[in-house]
């Protein structure tokens, strides 16, 4: 296929994830230092409208959803405006965005009336004191309270991220599956992984297995659901739940194979893969007055350039159990 967005292995990206901001008004433990991370000068990162016209070149070039991230995207103050603006894009068929929850209830109302489509969240315990010992801030009970009213305003399901660490989470599984038995919540479990700076070590991650073997010990209906076929969790559910339980195994089994996923960084570097490199800025292609047909011709070449999986030889892994490439990540780049 020579469509710009199909790469070498037959992957056809349909999905483009923008980060908005290095910022983040945590300092989640499993993604930042205590003292956050250097920032990119403001005049590097991506304004409003090379955003959109960015997204614009993908959306012509066959993505049809796009998800916002950070960082913290809602500590952006463009951000209806950009959610607006995405959803005039004809083609894009969803804008989607992961947050840590703490802005919502003074955002959501408008950026559901922007036309935000589908909303994750952030939320790894379900006790505020370990809140702010996971997240190094307050704020446990405006992320609960953020998670309610996008239930209320009728977003369906609402899928909450948890990092799941030994030792300072695992004991609460139970606690999230219940959860789901009378609310429409997609609670997905997270393979903890390493970045730069986080203090990952193997011994701190619960696998999948480990994760499901516990959960089945208590909840004898705990059963596999079908999944869609670009997902990244593996869908369960207690049986006559409301909500359902997902697995992000990263770490323990990749799912490179199906990935159709594409990154812009918040000062405009196009990434092929989360584990990888930055391939090319297209700020400066932009900023140089690259035309249209250029940029789509530098945007093929990259996703190319991609690789099979994240690591292609045990040479490049950390550890040969784990699926664990020798790369270092950076938060903002999720
Ligand atoms: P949807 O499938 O669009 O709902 O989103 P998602 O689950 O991919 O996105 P979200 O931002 O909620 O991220 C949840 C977790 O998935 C994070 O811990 C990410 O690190 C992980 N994740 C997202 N994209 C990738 C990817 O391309 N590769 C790997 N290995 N993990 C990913
Ligand atoms: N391992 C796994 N997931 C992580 N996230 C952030 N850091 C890590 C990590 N080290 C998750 C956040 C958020 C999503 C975008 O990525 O919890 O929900
Ligand atoms: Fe912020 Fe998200 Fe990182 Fe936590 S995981 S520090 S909420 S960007």
């Amino acid at each position: 296929e020579n469509n710009p967005l199909t790469d070498s292995f037959g992957r056809h990206h349909t999905y483009l994830r923008i980060s908005l901001t290095e910022r983040c008004n945590l300092r989640c433990q499993y993604c930042m230092p205590e003292e956050g991370v250097s920032l990119t000068e403001k005049t590097k990162l991506l304004t409003t409208d090379e955003i959109l016209y960015i997204a614009q070149l993908f959306v012509r070039q066959g993505v049809t959803k796009i998800r916002l991230t950070g960082g913290e995207p809602t500590v952006r103050k463009d951000l209806v405006d950009i959610i607006e603006n995405l959803k005039k894009l004809p083609g894009l068929e969803t804008v989607a965005m992961t947050t840590n929850g703490l802005t919502l209830t003074r955002q959501l109302v408008a950026l559901q009336r922007a036309g935000l489509d589908i909303l994750n969240i952030s939320l790894d315990t379900l006790n505020a004191k370990k809140y702010e010992k996971i997240t190094r801030r307050n704020g446990w009970k405006k992320a609960m309270a953020g998670i309610d009213l996008a239930l209320q305003l009728g977003y369906n399901p609402v899928k909450v991220n948890c990092v799941v660490m030994k030792g300072l989470n695992d004991e609460e599984l139970l606690d999230f599956v219940e959860l789901t038995r009378d609310k429409s919540l997609d609670v997905r479990f997270i393979e903890y992984m390493p970045f730069s700076g986080n203090k990952w070590h193997e011994n701190k991650m619960v696998s999948y297995k480990d994760m499901v073997d516990n959960i089945k010990k208590v909840y004898k209906d705990f059963g596999p659901l079908e999944n869609g076929p670009n997902d990244t969790s593996k869908a369960w559910k207690v049986q006559d739940f409301k909500g359902q339980i997902g697995f992000i195994t990263s770490m323990s089994e990749h799912f490179c194979g199906s990935c159709n996923r594409l990154r812009l960084t918040a000062d405009g570097n196009l990434k092929v893969c989360l584990f990888g490199n930055t391939e090319i800025s297209l700020r400066d292609a932009i900023r140089a007055k690259c035309s249209e047909d250029d940029l789509t011709t530098l945007i093929g070449a990259a996703v190319k350039r991609k690789k099979k999986q994240h690591a292609d030889s045990s040479a490049d892994l950390q550890s040969n159990y784990f699926n664990i490439p020798k790369s270092t990540l950076y938060h903002s780049n999720l």
